[in-house]
């Protein structure tokens, strides 16, 4: 029997990456020691209005077909949320809430861009960007941040892979794994080449709640018709299970992702709609929540892994994860993840993962308890003093 060709297009990189991650979380799942830090997940439990107010729904009965963009009244609440982080005037009819950030992505992508089309990724860039842009059978064009700029992006380098086929950029302000939230100044370039190409341009903001302030700069405001904003409620509210989260964009597009929705999800439960209205009421909160929980634990490992000869981690400007430079071990960033796991039973992330420039380091989730981050310092230490880098 034969599959489609879409089945090669959404296999490879992204699913490899979690190899290690996957083996460490059916160990734990078996009772064994092991410290899980591959995934940004944090340690941290739903918001217990958000909790009860689904519990509520869900004993009420409200367990029946929704409207497929989504019930207007939270529609309402994020293009309010929106409009008070970007500063772009927007409405219901620009809102569509779908199964998580991830899901908007696929669903801006299938609307976007097509075959023969080619779309920019900004690196470091998410495992999951490739299938998610390639599904659409365009092809996905890496632009590298140099690891030597702290992996802020290349103006020029980016210049230099759009052609006639390009459609559209996707970047993620703050970035995963970099933490590295984009400048103003940064903006503008990406905003200008967007313009003088006719670009669509993708913002992933899903970690923009854990910057300072909860807000990151945007070119929403200043680019209405091209700018599509895709944002959830996994990490601000520490709720990636409950598959919340939307796209704001151009109305035009929000229908054409509406008929994607009416055929893929025909609506999401409605009991999670009401929890995701009661999440954005006390969004100021939950986000001060999740920045102090953040903060608290990138110090904590930071001074844990302070002066460890032949690592180094770097300071993220906003998020949960820690990129730890181990190219002075001499060993890649993929056999440092499985060196450590089978000495200590840790599983951080390879790098490579996310793109070449990253290929040297290994991306660790500090969001986590601190007895495990204490002990995950002490196997980590140890780890790379058996390494007896010269
Ligand atoms: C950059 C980035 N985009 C999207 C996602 C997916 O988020 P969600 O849980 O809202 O689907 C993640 C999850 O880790 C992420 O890091």
């Amino acid at each position: 029997m034969r599959f489609s060709g879409l089945v090669e297009r959404i296999a490879g990189e992204g699913a490899n990456a979690w190899e290690i991650h996957s083996e460490a979380k059916s160990a734990l799942d078996r009772g064994e020691d092991v410290i899980v830090l591959s995934v940004g997940d944090p340690d941290l439990d739903t918001p217990a209005s958000v909790l009860e107010r689904a519990i509520e729904r869900l004993r009420a009965g409200d367990t029946h077909y929704t409207p497929a963009p989504g019930r207007q009244r939270l529609r309402e609440a994020i293009a309010a949320a929106h409009h008070a982080r970007t500063g772009q005037s927007v409405d219901a009819s620009n809102v569509i809430f779908l199964a998580g950030a991830q899901n908007a992505l696929f669903t801006a992508s299938l609307c976007l861009a097509g075959r023969g089309d080619e779309v920019i990724a900004l690196e470091p860039l998410y495992p999951t960007y490739p299938a998610a842009i390639e599904v659409s059978g365009a092809r996905m064009v890496r632009a590298r941040a140099p690891a030597a700029q702290g992996f802020r992006p290349d103006l020029p380098a980016l210049e230099s892979v759009i052609t006639p086929r390009t459609r559209a950029i996707f970047f993620a302000t703050p970035n995963n794994p970099s933490g590295v939230i984009l400048n103003e100044a940064e903006l503008a370039g990406i905003g200008e080449l967007a313009r003088r190409h006719s670009l669509w341009v993708v913002a992933d903001e899903v970690y923009a709640g854990l910057a300072p302030g909860g807000r990151v700069p945007s070119l929403a405001a200043s680019m209405p018709e091209q700018v599509v904003t895709i944002s959830s409620l996994s990490k601000s509210h520490a709720m990636p299970g409950w598959r919340a989260g939307w796209l704001v964009g151009p109305r035009q597009l929000v229908a054409h992702v509406e008929s994607l929705v009416v055929c893929m999800l025909y609506g999401l439960p409605g009991f999670i709609q009401e929890a995701a209205l009661t999440a954005l009421q006390i969004a100021p909160a939950a986000e001060q929540r999740i920045r102090e929980f953040c903060a608290a634990r990138r110090d904590f490992l930071l001074a844990g892994l302070a002066g460890v000869k032949g690592i180094r981690c770097c300071i993220p400007d906003a998020g949960m994860f820690t990129l730890i430079d181990v190219r002075e071990t001499g060993l890649s960033g993929h056999e440092f993840v499985r060196e450590l796991y089978r000495a200590e039973r840790v599983s951080v992330l390879d790098g490579g993962a996310f793109g070449e420039e990253t290929g040297g380091f290994v991306r660790l989730c500090f969001a986590t308890d601190e007895a495990a981050l204490r002990e995950a310092c002490i196997r980590i230490r140890r780890f790379v003093a058996s390494l007896k880098i010269p």
